[in-house]
Protein backbone atom coordinates (compact mmCIF):
# COMPACT_ATOMS: atom_id res chain seq x y z
CA UNK A 1 0.00 0.00 0.00
CA UNK A 2 1.40 3.44 -0.48
CA UNK A 3 1.86 6.26 1.39
CA UNK A 4 -1.28 8.12 -0.16
CA UNK A 5 -3.73 4.66 0.28
CA UNK A 6 -2.63 4.14 4.12
CA UNK A 7 -3.73 7.90 5.01
CA UNK A 8 -7.48 8.78 6.25
CA UNK A 9 -7.38 12.36 4.32
CA UNK A 10 -10.64 13.23 5.67
CA UNK A 11 -9.63 12.75 9.49
CA UNK A 12 -6.80 15.19 8.32
CA UNK A 13 -8.57 16.99 6.89
CA UNK A 14 -10.75 17.30 10.00
CA UNK A 15 -7.74 17.98 12.35
CA UNK A 16 -6.97 21.09 9.73
CA UNK A 17 -10.36 22.33 9.99
CA UNK A 18 -10.40 22.08 13.97
CA UNK A 19 -6.73 24.09 13.89
CA UNK A 20 -8.26 26.69 11.48
CA UNK A 21 -10.74 27.46 14.36
CA UNK A 22 -7.50 28.37 16.48
CA UNK A 23 -7.10 30.94 13.93
CA UNK A 24 -5.69 34.57 14.65
CA UNK A 25 -6.95 36.80 11.97
CA UNK A 26 -7.92 40.31 12.89
CA UNK A 27 -6.21 41.78 9.67
CA UNK A 28 -7.19 39.10 6.67
CA UNK A 29 -9.93 37.96 8.34
CA UNK A 30 -8.70 34.80 6.41
CA UNK A 31 -8.45 32.06 9.24
CA UNK A 32 -6.29 28.66 8.12
CA UNK A 33 -5.18 25.92 9.70
CA UNK A 34 -2.51 22.97 8.53
CA UNK A 35 -2.18 19.44 9.63
CA UNK A 36 0.15 16.82 9.11
CA UNK A 37 1.68 12.97 10.01
CA UNK A 38 4.67 12.45 10.60
CA UNK A 39 7.04 9.39 9.51
CA UNK A 40 6.16 7.74 13.32
CA UNK A 41 2.33 8.13 13.00
CA UNK A 42 2.60 11.91 15.38
CA UNK A 43 -0.22 14.06 14.58
CA UNK A 44 0.83 18.04 14.42
CA UNK A 45 -1.10 21.18 13.27
CA UNK A 46 -1.19 24.57 13.37
CA UNK A 47 -3.49 27.99 12.23
CA UNK A 48 -1.89 31.56 10.82
CA UNK A 49 -1.03 33.59 13.23
CA UNK A 50 -1.37 37.95 12.16
CA UNK A 51 0.30 40.37 13.66
CA UNK A 52 0.17 44.46 13.10
CA UNK A 53 3.52 44.56 11.39
CA UNK A 54 1.21 42.83 8.37
CA UNK A 55 4.77 41.17 6.92
CA UNK A 56 5.83 38.94 9.80
CA UNK A 57 2.46 37.27 9.87
CA UNK A 58 3.13 33.27 10.53
CA UNK A 59 1.23 31.57 7.85
CA UNK A 60 -0.52 28.53 9.35
CA UNK A 61 2.55 26.29 8.08
CA UNK A 62 4.75 27.90 10.19
CA UNK A 63 3.16 27.19 13.42
CA UNK A 64 2.67 23.18 12.28
CA UNK A 65 6.39 23.28 12.22
CA UNK A 66 6.74 24.61 15.41
CA UNK A 67 4.46 22.05 16.97
CA UNK A 68 6.54 19.37 15.06
CA UNK A 69 10.25 20.68 16.43
CA UNK A 70 8.81 20.97 19.52
CA UNK A 71 7.57 17.68 19.61
CA UNK A 72 10.36 15.80 18.50
CA UNK A 73 10.83 16.66 15.18
CA UNK A 74 10.94 14.46 12.31
CA UNK A 75 9.64 13.93 8.52
CA UNK A 76 5.91 14.94 7.29
CA UNK A 77 4.61 12.05 5.28
CA UNK A 78 1.26 13.40 4.55
CA UNK A 79 -0.15 17.46 5.09
CA UNK A 80 -3.52 19.02 4.66
CA UNK A 81 -4.54 22.87 4.27
CA UNK A 82 -7.72 24.32 4.81
CA UNK A 83 -9.04 27.48 4.26
CA UNK A 84 -12.07 28.97 6.76
CA UNK A 85 -14.80 27.67 4.43
CA UNK A 86 -13.29 24.16 5.61
CA UNK A 87 -11.93 23.99 1.44
CA UNK A 88 -8.57 22.78 0.57
CA UNK A 89 -6.09 25.52 0.39
CA UNK A 90 -2.86 25.65 -1.33
CA UNK A 91 0.35 26.37 0.40
CA UNK A 92 1.80 29.35 -0.69
CA UNK A 93 4.96 29.26 -2.35
CA UNK A 94 7.13 30.34 1.03
CA UNK A 95 5.06 27.19 2.96
CA UNK A 96 6.20 24.99 0.34
CA UNK A 97 10.00 25.53 0.77
CA UNK A 98 9.09 25.14 4.49
CA UNK A 99 7.35 21.80 4.38
CA UNK A 100 10.55 20.85 1.67
CA UNK A 101 12.94 20.69 4.46
CA UNK A 102 10.99 19.15 6.74
CA UNK A 103 9.70 16.44 4.27
CA UNK A 104 10.13 12.69 3.78
CA UNK A 105 11.00 11.88 0.31
CA UNK A 106 7.51 9.94 0.52
CA UNK A 107 5.34 12.94 1.27
CA UNK A 108 2.29 13.83 0.18
CA UNK A 109 -0.43 16.57 -0.20
CA UNK A 110 -3.74 17.25 -0.35
CA UNK A 111 -4.07 19.60 -3.05
CA UNK A 112 -6.47 21.54 -5.08
CA UNK A 113 -5.73 19.11 -8.16
CA UNK A 114 -5.84 15.62 -6.10
CA UNK A 115 -2.82 14.15 -3.64
CA UNK A 116 0.66 15.19 -4.98
CA UNK A 117 3.72 14.29 -3.67
CA UNK A 118 6.16 17.06 -2.58
CA UNK A 119 8.42 16.94 -5.34
CA UNK A 120 5.14 17.73 -7.62
CA UNK A 121 4.50 20.91 -5.58
CA UNK A 122 7.40 22.30 -4.97
CA UNK A 123 9.93 20.43 -8.30
CA UNK A 124 13.45 21.16 -8.53
CA UNK A 125 14.12 22.73 -4.99
CA UNK A 126 16.48 24.10 -3.05
CA UNK A 127 17.35 22.15 0.32
CA UNK A 128 19.94 20.86 2.97
CA UNK A 129 21.45 18.30 0.25
CA UNK A 130 22.55 21.40 -2.03
CA UNK A 131 24.26 23.06 1.33
CA UNK A 132 25.81 19.88 1.81
CA UNK A 133 26.93 18.75 -1.48
CA UNK A 134 28.42 22.95 -1.42
CA UNK A 135 30.08 22.28 1.90
CA UNK A 136 31.30 18.22 0.08
CA UNK A 137 33.10 20.17 -2.67
CA UNK A 138 34.60 23.11 -0.64
CA UNK A 139 36.55 19.93 1.46
N1 LIG B 1 -1.85 31.88 4.84
C1 LIG B 1 -1.47 30.73 5.47
O1 LIG B 1 -1.61 30.60 6.69
N2 LIG B 1 -0.91 29.76 4.73
C2 LIG B 1 -0.76 29.79 3.36
O2 LIG B 1 -0.12 28.91 2.79
C3 LIG B 1 -1.39 30.88 2.61
C4 LIG B 1 -1.71 32.11 3.41
C5 LIG B 1 -2.43 32.97 5.65
C6 LIG B 1 -1.53 34.16 5.85
C7 LIG B 1 -2.53 35.24 6.17
O3 LIG B 1 -2.79 35.21 7.57
C8 LIG B 1 -3.80 34.84 5.44
O4 LIG B 1 -3.60 33.48 5.05
C9 LIG B 1 -4.09 35.68 4.20
O5 LIG B 1 -2.99 35.71 3.35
Amino acid sequence: MSVAEAIDWEALREAAREAMTKAYVPYSRFPVGAAALTVDGRLVTGCNIENASYGITLCAECSLVSDLVMGGGGQLVAFACVDGNGGVLMPCGRCRQLLYEHSHESMVLDTVSGLKTIDEVIPDAFGPRQLEQYRDSQS
